[in-house]
């Protein structure tokens, strides 16, 4: 089983880093001396983030803008990474977004925009970083997948349908590589106190999405559970403990419970992109 002893001189690759779960974590490996490539759309917020991390106690922080909806930015990516890391010790695949609503009524280009994102640019950077972490029989994967991905979750059922997609895909290749060095981990927040609802559209917080989790103990949870070869993480005991109901609920029941917690909120207006 793969695990990680340090991230101290590593070469690390964050998706999602200028905002949220992606920057805590950035931060967190900065303070252990890694050594950072930070990618997102908002190039000022990664500047201002690789400052940050250089005072933090990165030995180097670079700030690559890219928009991991153009199917040429994964190959791109993973070449400007390794022109400034040397080679790609550890991937943190946590770009993410949702289009929230009924399904025939959200806008079909954001729809498929948000599986290029979450899914497709996911497997092709680990596609690509993966071959290299089986050589040196070292580093390892985060993939950011959700409590969304455990079961049905009505008014989100494309997002959860990719965070379904990154926890099977990421258990299956733990197992895959389980004979190796390389550390490959599903973590899987509740909901999270980050800019999330917002790029997502939702016009305030209501029902069950007003109890948010804090994001640095999420990222933290994240950045340890990868260093220690966990399949997966959960963060918090509640989650937990909703998790542990589940399993022990048929899958209807569930989905029925998640369409009438999910239902009595308004719904998302915003159908364009966030930058
Ligand atoms: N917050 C929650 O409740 C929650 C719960 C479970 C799982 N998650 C997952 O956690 C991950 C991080 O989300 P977050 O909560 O930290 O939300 P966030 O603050 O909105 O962060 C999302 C990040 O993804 C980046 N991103 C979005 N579209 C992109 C694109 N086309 N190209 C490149 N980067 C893009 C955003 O950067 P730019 O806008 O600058 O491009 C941002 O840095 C996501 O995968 C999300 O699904 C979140």
């Amino acid at each position: 089983m793969g695990r990680i002893a340090s991230y101290r001189d590593l070469g690390c690759l964050v998706t999602g880093a200028s905002s949220g779960i992606g920057r805590d974590i950035a931060l967190l490996l900065a303070r252990e001396g890694a050594r950072l490539v930070l990618t997102a759309r908002r190039e000022d917020l990664l500047r201002e983030l690789a400052e940050a991390c250089l005072e933090a106690g990165a030995i180097a922080a670079y700030a690559l803008p890219y928009d991991l909806d153009d199917p040429e930015t994964p190959k791109q990516l993973v070449a400007m990474a390794e022109n400034h890391l040397g080679h790609v010790d550890v991937l943190i695949n946590n770009a993410g977004f949702a289009v929230p609503g009924l399904f025939a009524g959200t806008d079909l280009e954001r729809t498929l925009s948000m599986l290029r994102v979450n899914v497709s640019a996911s497997v092709e950077l680990a596609h690509r970083v993966l071959p290299g972490m089986v050589r040196r029989n070292a580093g390892g994967i985060l993939n950011l997948a959700s409590m969304a991905g455990y079961q049905a979750t009505p008014y989100q059922s494309a997002y959860a349908g990719t965070k379904a997609f990154l926890l099977n895909w990421s258990d299956g290749l733990h197992q895959e590589y389980k004979h190796t060095n390389v550390a490959i981990t599903a973590l899987c927040p509740g909901v999270t106190d980050t800019e999330f609802f917002k790029a997502a559209g939702y016009p305030k917080a209501s029902g069950i999405l007003k109890y948010r989790m804090a994001c640095p103990p999420v990222a933290k949870l994240g950045v340890r559970a990868l260093a220690k070869g966990k399949m997966e993480a959960v963060p918090g005991g509640l989650n937990k403990t909703l998790l542990f109901i589940q399993r022990l609920l048929p899958r209807s029941w569930v989905a029925n419970v998640a369409r009438k917690l999910m239902g009595v909120r308004p719904m998302p207006v915003r159908k364009t992109p966030r930058p």
